[in-house]
């Protein structure tokens, strides 16, 4: 069965509840948003997914959180748990972005237990995985990505599989303006669905979606998408402006 495209976007810490709103407005102008071929999903900071994702617009996409803690409830002080996130009506949630790794020092081993938690809480995860601009230049770069995919799923529940979205975003082209050409996308993207087929099989590893993430834009996007085992993107900056996210919808 053809994987269906998803066109995300990441907001990371920007828009308030009102910008969003603004956001929305402009963008279901150039879309008939019950009428997606993709599957659109906005990642707004938490003190804005509730209010979009209850909006008459917003209830259209889907919606998810960018991060979570690895427990269900708790005192955790400053923390959000997937039950929250699920709250909110968002159905999606990012584990292990580059930013939480890099910035906030997230391992393999807590990024397997948040993807755990994500499917408890009834939340689709997008396991983000991608290599610095040291390990690619080190040409370690494709055992260093098979590795944060293997380890990132250690405990990932096999009846949960079809739940599964997995990110590639190259460290070095996140927000950067560097894209990683679409050949080197690609093999990547293949890289990892073969590393996927040893860890199940081949036909759950062709049926998981593989995004690619890092300056992506309209000028870009068709000949990333383009390619066999790119089955969509995670937008950083393009996202945040309603008319160039719209532009990249419908690329063929
Ligand atoms: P970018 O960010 O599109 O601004 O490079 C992508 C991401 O961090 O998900």
């Amino acid at each position: 069965m053809a994987r269906k495209r998803i066109v995300a976007g990441n907001w990371k810490m920007n828009m308030t509840i009102e910008e969003g709103r603004n956001w929305l407005r402009s963008f279901s102008r150039h879309h008939d948003l019950a009428q997606l071929v993709e599957e659109v999903i906005i990642f707004p900071p938490f003190t804005a997914l509730a209010a979009l994702a209850n909006d008459e617009q917003g209830n259209l996409l889907q919606w998810g959180g960018q991060n979570l803690h690895e427990a269900g409830a708790g005192a955790y002080t400053g923390e959000i748990s997937g039950p929250m996130i699920r709250d909110c009506h968002a159905g999606w949630v990012l584990v292990g972005h580059s930013e939480r790794r890099t910035l906030f020092q997230e391992q393999d081993d807590l990024i397997s237990r948040k993807m755990r938690r994500a499917i408890d809480s009834d939340l689709q995860p997008i396991l983000c995985v991608g290599e610095t601009l040291e390990e690619r230049e080190s040409g370690q770069f494709m055992e260093v990505v098979a590795r944060q995919v293997v380890r990132g799923l250690a405990d990932f529940p096999q009846h949960a599989l079809d739940r599964l979205v997995i990110a590639y975003e190259p460290v070095w082209a996140i927000g950067t303006g560097k894209t990683a050409s679409p050949q080197d996308a690609q093999d990547m993207h293949q890289h990892i669905r073969e590393t996927l087929s040893r860890l199940y099989t081949q036909a759950v590893a062709s049926s998981i979606r593989i995004l690619y993430g890092g300056s992506v834009k309209p000028e870009n996007a068709a000949s990333l998408f383009a390619c066999p085992d790119i089955d969509g993107g995670l937008v950083g900056g393009a996202s945040l402006d309603p008319d160039q996210f719209a532009a990249l919808l419908g690329i063929r």
